[in-house]
């Protein structure tokens, strides 16, 4: 921490709640959680995710912009300093180095698929998918990610967007763009959801998403909810720590957060109303997974009239979703490097941009050049796996759990009651000590139990 930088604050709470909505709502909400509701029981998953979401995402949320407001640095330098203050062990570090390499790492991948997300954009505004079927859209995907030069050309211009607001500044930069492009996504997802009830699949795919379908729900579906509405939030990878180090000493940190997990869920809810009615409307597979998104809906967007217009909005507000998060990922690394070198913001933001381009590099060439390659083959779990796959198994599966865990662990044991108290400006409320409860207990064994799942079974 050796040189002064310009002073990185919201200019207001609605500022901070816009730049955690936009952290939280990401391709995790409109390309993810939809299928993976659809396959896990529809509403009996959603009844789950909801569950697993109070007691174990929303507690670390509130966990993590905590310590983020406690230190007011990015990561690295707020878990240095809480650990001095609290004259904890070392290994609590592991939240804000593991925070911030994960985020650099997620960012990598996150970027080319947001980069799928803009060329999806043009594709439906030049009316690409007219009359297509299954086999014409499948492809066109795989003409698409066959291409390393088109995959990184796509995933480059995102990049640009995302380095390009976080150079300019926290208010100036993140809170600009974020004030704006929020409400038009919460219009954008409105809008189509409500267009969604004019077509006629409309009734099977509120059966598909909300019927409770308990026979759908497998052994993991508990899993498999604690897993995406701990990435849904966006905890774990010091994002959120970041924007709490940027808020003000008034605003309430557990009121916010919940806000952020209402707002989280209700568009991830909203997104599968504006999708599945045109799947079920063409007859189309609603559970085609992944693909969902990338091969299916363009199938719909083909046939629709207006489908040039709908196909357009849906791939602007994915794009949209995609960049307000990944300005999240971002943010931490940049702002751990403002703090450590004496160089302009704008110059590290493209610096840790280049890297992190260069990183993706890799996922880029999983697609198509590097399809056979298994970097980690020796390593058993991970033999199966490309460059991408590898990225993605290992951040979601061992660093998010293990962060979540310590986040969880640090705020629930390490800090006192009086310290925790202090920090949220509350006292003698009544969910305090449920919180407490879910950060020393519930929660590190939710995540952990990811791991242990995943990884070691
Ligand atoms: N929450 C984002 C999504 O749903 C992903 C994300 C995770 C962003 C963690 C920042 C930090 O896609």
């Amino acid at each position: 921490m050796t040189t002064p930088f310009a002073p990185r604050r919201w200019s207001s709470r609605f500022a901070f709640l816009m730049a955690a909505i936009g952290s939280a709502v990401g391709l995790g909400n409109i390309w993810r959680f939809p299928y993976i509701a659809g396959e896990n029981g529809g509403g009996a998953f959603i009844a789950i995710y909801g569950l697993t979401m109070l007691a174990i995402a929303l507690p670390i949320l509130v966990a993590e912009i905590m310590l983020g407001r406690m230190g007011r640095l990015s990561p690295i330098n707020t878990m240095r300093k809480l650990v001095a203050e609290n004259r904890a062990a070392r290994i609590w570090m592991i939240i804000g180095w593991g925070g911030t390499i994960g985020a650099f790492v997620v960012l990598s991948y996150y970027a080319v698929i947001g980069g799928w997300a803009l060329k999806y954009v043009e594709l439906a505004l030049t009316g690409a998918f007219a009359g297509d079927d299954h086999a014409a859209t499948l492809a066109h995907f795989e003409s698409f990610i066959a291409d390393p030069y088109a995959l990184s050309f796509w995933q480059t211009l995102f990049l640009l967007l995302v380095v390009g607001i976080v150079a300019v500044g926290v208010t100036s930069g993140i809170e600009r763009a974020v004030v704006s492009l929020m409400p038009a996504l919460f219009f954008l997802v409105a809008a189509m959801a409500i267009y969604a009830t004019t077509t006629q699949g409309f009734g099977a795919a509120m059966d598909f998403m909300f019927a409770f379908k308990f026979e759908d729900v497998k052994p993991d579906t508990v899993l498999a909810a604690i897993g995406q509405g701990f990435f849904s939030v966006s905890v774990a990878l010091g994002a959120m720590m970041t924007y709490g180090a940027y808020l003000d000493k008034d605003v309430s940190i557990g009121r916010s957060a919940v806000i952020i997990a209402v707002a989280d869920t209700g568009i991830a809810i909203m997104a599968g109303i504006a999708i599945f009615p045109l799947v079920f409307t063409y007859g189309l597979e609603p559970t085609a997974g992944p693909g969902l998104t990338f091969i299916t809906l363009p199938i719909a967007f083909g046939t629709i009239g207006g489908g040039v217009l709908i196909g357009s909005v849906f791939f602007l507000l994915l794009s949209i979703a995609a960049v307000t998060s990944a300005i999240s990922l971002l943010e931490p690394v940049v702002a751990w490097a403002e703090e450590v070198v004496d160089m302009s913001r704008r110059k590290l933001a493209v610096i840790t941009g280049i890297l992190v381009w260069l990183l993706g590099i890799g996922t880029v060439l999983s697609f198509n050049l590097w399809a056979d390659y298994r970097p980690l083959a020796p390593l058993g779990i991970l033999a199966d796996k490309t460059f991408f796959d590898t990225l993605d198994y290992v951040a979601l599966n061992i660093l998010m759990p293990t962060v979540g865990a310590m986040v969880s662990l640090f705020a629930g044991w390490v800090l006192t009651r009086e310290s925790v108290e202090e920090a949220l400006g509350v006292h003698g409320r009544r969910w305090l000590p449920l919180w407490r409860f879910s950060l020393r207990y519930v929660a590190p064994l939710g995540v952990v139990s990811i791991f242990v799942a995943n990884v070691l079974m």
